[in-house]
């Protein structure tokens, strides 16, 4: 399996409460390695832009505010099968759903609030790093 990687985003219902050590921890011992992080705060065309798939989606509107609530931590991650492998320490949108063991299953306060982001696909991956990176600032 070749190395590759992925894009992350620690969610402002996470930062909030002081949880960006302890979620980069799971991703860490998942087999993950950040190589490029930064904390900002989205701006409402940011979020609106990088959500734009779900534009006609019911939650759109308030995703949108959600994520422009706080800070949020943006990072490419890098490992074995990076996307799958951050996608399962994630686990599944909704907490209730989620698998113990889970970064979502440990630390999301609900559907909307799920404490991570991860790219689902490769080439979604590539976009959405492109979105919030340069490349001189990531460093594998
Ligand atoms: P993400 O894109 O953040 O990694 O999450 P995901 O693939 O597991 O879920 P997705 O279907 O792509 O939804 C994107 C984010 O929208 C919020 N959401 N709210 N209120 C709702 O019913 C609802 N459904 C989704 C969540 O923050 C979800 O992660
Ligand atoms: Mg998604």
């Amino acid at each position: 399996m070749a190395t590759t990687r992925t894009f992350s985003i620690i969610k402002p219902d996470a930062t909030r409460r002081n949880l960006t050590g302890a979620v980069t921890k799971m991703l860490e011992e998942a087999g993950l390695r950040v190589v490029a992080s930064k904390r900002i705060m989205m701006t409402e065309e940011q979020a609106k832009g990088f959500y734009e798939v779900h534009k006609d989606r019911p939650f759109y509107g308030e995703l949108v505010t959600f994520m422009t609530s706080g800070p949020v931590v943006v990072q490419v991650l890098e490992g074995e099968d990076a996307v799958k492998r951050n996608r399962d320490a994630m686990g599944a949108t909704n907490p209730a759903d989620a698998a113990e063991g889970t970064i979502r299953k440990a630390y999301a306060e609900n559907i909307e609030a799920n404490s991570v982001h991860g790219s689902d696909s490769e080439e979604n991956a590539a976009t959405e790093i492109a979105f919030f990176f340069n490349k001189d600032e990531i460093v594998g």
